[in-house]
């Protein structure tokens, strides 16, 4: 039964997949675009300190509630304290999943997009300096771009429907090691272009004056977005966890890839930025324009292109498959509706969301939300208010709630290891720091403070 409701989620590749899950377009896209929007150094070390006072402990709470239960995240709290209210943030997970899928499917077109005309070898013929009117003039073309995000969903909710997740979940597998070593092929490039050091000075000197605290709210977004927290994935995911697995140990492990994985973006991107005296604010297009013009300079640049845009679909897709998980899962569980129906109703629902964040950019350009476009505000208000108030409720609840034994069981898989710092560590980071810090977040967005 527990196999049937996540079928690629068997206990094995768990972790696999929940790697899968957190690796994605939020590292290689979203990551060096909020960084470069947000002055660099700085931006990367508050992301770093809330991926280790709030990341981390908030990816060990949906782990102690997933894997004690072997439940989603409602059947988990009816179980663990049966009558709390807490299950109704279930809502916020499936809610904050469907935008935030709609909008990422968008970027996920704009990859496949990327990745024929690579292939076609129309891609890279443009001189440098056209790329990025190149790329304003695709995303401002509505057909174009309904096309290609329709095509991504299509192939996401194929793998789902087909139950083939395990296939290429496992294909993923051998793909992530893959990008990751072309990440380091890519590095090497950049770093070797003329004027590659600012770039470097770029990311890593420390300047708070370029940040500011709406690049503070985005920093703490992005490792929401990057770990895949607050939207209930990691509860589900670890609900097929072995007994047996370490699971602060596997948090540690998955953050450390996953941010790793970010930060070799970062130096791909920013050497080449400077070096081509590109705009390192340009936002959501950064990497398309960034990338072609590196792959230009490289020898046998088609390939390298293709190569990259298929390693990026495959990082894209197990992450869009984990978000689709989140409404269809919940559908047969609490609405007891036949997977192929909740398949349907998913789908559905995120490509008209997918349709209109993909029409933002031409056809509802005018559409504004709190003064952004739809795609602008989803992609704001998926990581930066969705997923930190699922982070909230779930460290409270794991934090204040939930009985002490239960951590202590969870984190010393029954009394076989100790955990004589870690457990002080994440209850302090649970009760107190991602409380006060979401909540100070959130009565800034408000104007309260
Ligand atoms: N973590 C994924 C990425 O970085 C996005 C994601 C968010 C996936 C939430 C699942 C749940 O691309």
């Amino acid at each position: 039964m527990k196999e049937k409701r996540v079928g690629f989620a068997t206990r094995i590749g768990a972790i696999a997949a929940t790697v899968g899950s957190a690796v994605g377009l939020g590292n290689i896209w979203r990551f060096p675009y909020q960084a470069g929007y947000n002055g660099g150094g700085a931006y990367i070390l508050v992301y770093l300190l809330c991926i280790v006072l709030l990341g981390i402990p908030i990816m060990m709470s949906e782990f102690i509630i997933g894997r004690s239960t072997h439940k989603n995240m409602k059947g988990a709290v009816e179980q663990l304290t049966p009558g709390s209210p807490f299950k109704i943030f279930s809502y916020i997970g499936v809610l904050g999943a469907l935008l935030i899928c709609g909008y990422y499917s968008v970027v996920c077109g704009w990859v496949i997009e990327y990745l024929w005309n690579s292939a076609c070898g129309s891609l890279l013929e443009h001189a440098p300096e056209e790329f990025s009117n190149i790329f304003g003039t695709f995303i401002a073309s509505p057909d174009c771009c309904v096309m290609w995000t329709i095509i991504f969903l299509t192939l996401n909710f194929l793998v789902l429907s087909r139950g083939i997740q395990k296939g290429v979940e496992r294909m993923a597998n051998i793909m992530m090691p893959l990008l990751f070593a072309l990440l380091i092929v890519f590095c090497v490039n950049s770093l070797m272009l003329p004027g590659s050091t600012k770039g470097v000075d770029f990311l890593f000197s420390i300047n708070f004056d370029k940040l500011g605290w709406e690049g503070v709210v985005d920093a703490m977004g992005q490792a929401f977005m990057s770990l895949s927290l607050g939207v209930t994935c990691l509860i589900t995911y670890s609900s097929y966890f072995k007994d047996d697995s370490n699971l602060m140990k596997d948090a540690v492990t998955i953050s450390s890839l996953d941010t790793l994985v970010a930060i070799l973006a970062g130096i791909v991107i920013f050497p080449a930025v400077f070096s081509f005296g590109l705009d390192p604010k340009a936002g959501p297009d950064l990497i398309f324009i960034t990338l072609p013009t590196i792959f230009q300079q490289m020898p046998g640049g088609t390939i390298w292109a293709v190569l990259f845009f298929v390693l990026l679909f495959f990082a894209s897709i197990t992450s869009t498959i984990s978000l689709s998980e989140i409404p269809i899962t919940f559908m047969v569980d609490e609405y007891k509706l036949s997977r192929p129906k909740a398949i349907i109703l998913t789908a559905v629902q995120m490509g008209i969301i997918a349709v209109l964040s993909a029409l933002s950019f031409s056809t509802l350009s005018d559409v504004t939300i709190f003064g952004k476009n739809i795609f602008n505000f989803l992609d704001f208000v998926g990581p930066n208010f969705f997923m930190l108030l699922g982070g909230l409720v779930t460290a409270v609840y794991v934090g204040w709630i939930l009985k002490k034994d239960v951590i202590h069981n969870q984190l010393t898989n029954g009394g076989m290891h100790r955990s004589r710092f870690v457990q002080p560590y994440i209850i302090f980071c649970l009760r107190y720091i991602a409380p006060v810090a979401i909540v100070i977040i959130f009565l800034y967005y408000t104007g309260v403070i």
